[in-house]
């Protein structure tokens, strides 16, 4: 908080040292966030609504958040996100029974050159289709199974 000049200034890297900490963003944790700045729970709530990074709920250990906005949508992301969800047998905002996979959609991520774009946990995947996101679940199934 010493590196900013008021304490609200501080909020989003307060919020993404608390995501970090406590996994998600539940309405406790939001509390004391807004406790911790002196700021009103309002304040909080705002910027955590908001933004898409932010979670209020609990996800999957593989977070995978498909673009579809129009630079996306154009070059097929709504049909990355249908298959991705089918294959894994979950709804948009789903996870799976395991806990493994999280399926998102998420406004632009600002790769549009790359489009359709998939952030998983935090890194990008540029020009996805199918065939990527097949290889990437079967890749963090196999990596669950060796222990990984
Ligand atoms: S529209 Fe998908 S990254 Fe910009």
């Amino acid at each position: 908080m010493k590196r900013y000049p008021h304490a609200q200034s501080a909020l989003l890297p307060v919020l993404h040292l608390a995501q970090q900490d406590f996994g998600h963003l539940s309405m406790d944790v939001q509390q004391l966030v807004a406790d911790t700045l002196d700021i009103r729970l309002m304040a909080v709530r705002e910027v955590v609504t908001f933004y898409t990074m932010f979670r209020e709920q609990p996800c999957g250990k593989y977070l995978m958040e498909v673009c579809t906005n129009p630079g996306c949508m154009l070059n097929g992301a709504n049909e990355v996100l249908r298959h991705t969800c089918d294959k894994l047998g979950v709804k948009v905002g789903g996870t799976t029974p395991d806990g493994l996979f999280t399926v998102t959609e998420v406004e632009c991520a600002g790769a549009c050159g790359g489009a359709p774009v998939v952030q998983i946990n935090g890194v990008y995947h540029e020009k996805v289709d199918a065939a990527h996101m097949d290889k990437v679940i079967e890749d963090a199934r196999s990596g669950e199974g060796a222990g990984a």
